[in-house]
């Protein structure tokens, strides 16, 4: 019996590392995207910009944001597990989460009477 509980008491740290792991803290991932400027080319709210594309909502999961920063196909430059940990790209993924979507241009009031 004694062993039981030994064996349960060593796999709750595993667990709880493990499940830190795959969830990001959104209020470091916006301080991340600001530090590293990611803003600059996806707009401080992902919503878009100059160069980058809509990521606010992406479409993409977790797994499919880390391998895409670290191979972009296409004008983004990459960062490397040196530039942007792991950890770091699942905190960013949970603020551009944590983002609204596009508004319906039906619900943005400048555009109304270009929609009617
Ligand atoms: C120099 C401009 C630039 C910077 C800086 C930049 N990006 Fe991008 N990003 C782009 C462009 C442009 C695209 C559209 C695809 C392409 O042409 O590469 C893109 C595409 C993406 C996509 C894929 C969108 C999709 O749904 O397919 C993700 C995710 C992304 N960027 C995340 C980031 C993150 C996170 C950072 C900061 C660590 C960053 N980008 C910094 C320009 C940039």
């Amino acid at each position: 019996m004694k062993k039981l509980l030994l064996v349960i008491l060593m796999a709750v740290p595993v667990a709880v590392t493990a499940q830190s792991a795959t969830s990001g803290n959104a209020e470091k991932g916006k301080q991340l995207f600001m530090k590293q400027n990611c803003y600059y080319c996806h707009g401080t709210t992902g919503q878009g910009g100059r160069d980058g594309a809509r990521i606010a909502q992406t479409a993409l999961n977790v797994q499919g944001l880390i391998r895409y920063v670290r191979k972009p196909a296409g004008a983004m430059p990459a960062f490397t597990e040196k530039i942007l940990s792991d950890q770091e790209l699942t905190d960013i993924y949970a603020y551009l989460k944590s983002l609204p979507a596009a508004k319906a241009p039906k619900d943005v009031p400048l555009l109304l009477d270009q929609v009617k």
